[in-house]
């Protein structure tokens, strides 16, 4: 791929968003809890992510860079990032790991990258927050060249008689608000299976021991194109 991105403008989607006191929250929630979190999804992350090869790697809803430890090297990362509260830190913590940062302001649901481009894309606790999960999984599969792949970990929709299940339906309008359109009860494994990759692989598998009750059903996986 060239090292100049092509016109974001190919969406009318406006690039990227400004979520004032909510965002601010959220991108120090997603530092401060960041060791945290990839304490809780270590299984998860090192099973979707480990043999990610150097090179383009794109990270959708990159955040403040909870992912760079699993990028290899110099990598040029893609860091697909809407909110601009997120912006700062994630520079900051490229800087600090000596990685290529890219930023790309824009939604993964219109990504300003050419088609067959890259051969891995990866995002964690993402597709649960887009607006449009399907046109964000399509946008993946164009970016990708064939045999690309697809890494994700994601929480998901509970079983449908748990108590979990029950605590996800109660939460859904203030989780939502408080987590900038996060949805507890996404079918995520159903988007992914549904968007035309090759091959795709998808575990479901709790995160153990997490505070974070709600968000504990989860799945990762790999999908190929
Ligand atoms: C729950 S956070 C996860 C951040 C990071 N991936 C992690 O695992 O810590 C969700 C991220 O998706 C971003 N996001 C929200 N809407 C998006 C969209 N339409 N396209 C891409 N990213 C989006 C948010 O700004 C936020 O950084």
């Amino acid at each position: 791929m060239s090292s100049s991105l092509p016109d974001p403008t190919r969406s009318a989607r406006p690039a990227t968003f400004d979520g004032g006191a909510v965002g601010r929250f959220n991108a120090w929630f997603f530092e401060a809890f960041d060791r945290y979190i990839n304490f809780v999804a270590r299984e998860h992350k090192r099973a979707a992510f480990d043999g990610v090869r150097a090179g383009d790697v794109v990270e959708i809803g990159a955040g403040v860079g909870a992912n760079f430890d699993y990028i290899p090297q110099g990598s040029r990362i893609l860091a697909v990032e809407p909110n601009e509260a997120m912006f700062e830190r994630l520079r900051r913590r490229a800087e600090a790991r000596g990685a290529k940062l890219e930023l790309v302001p824009a939604p993964a649901e219109a990504l300003p990258l050419p088609d067959a481009s890259v051969d891995e894309v990866l995002c964690s606790l993402v597709l649960c927050t887009v607006s449009d999960p399907h046109q964000a999984v399509r946008e993946v599969l164009r970016i990708l060249r064939p045999g690309g792949r697809f890494r994700f970990v994601e929480h998901v929709a509970a079983h449908p008689a748990s108590p979990r299940r029950w605590l996800q339906q109660a939460l859904v309008r203030p989780w939502a608000w408080l987590y900038e359109g996060c949805q507890l009860c996404r079918h995520t494994a159903d988007v992914i299976e549904a968007a035309g990759f090759r091959q795709v692989s998808i575990e479901r598998r709790r995160f153990r021991r997490s505070l974070f009750f709600p968000v504990n059903s989860a799945i990762w996986g790999i999908a190929t194109k």
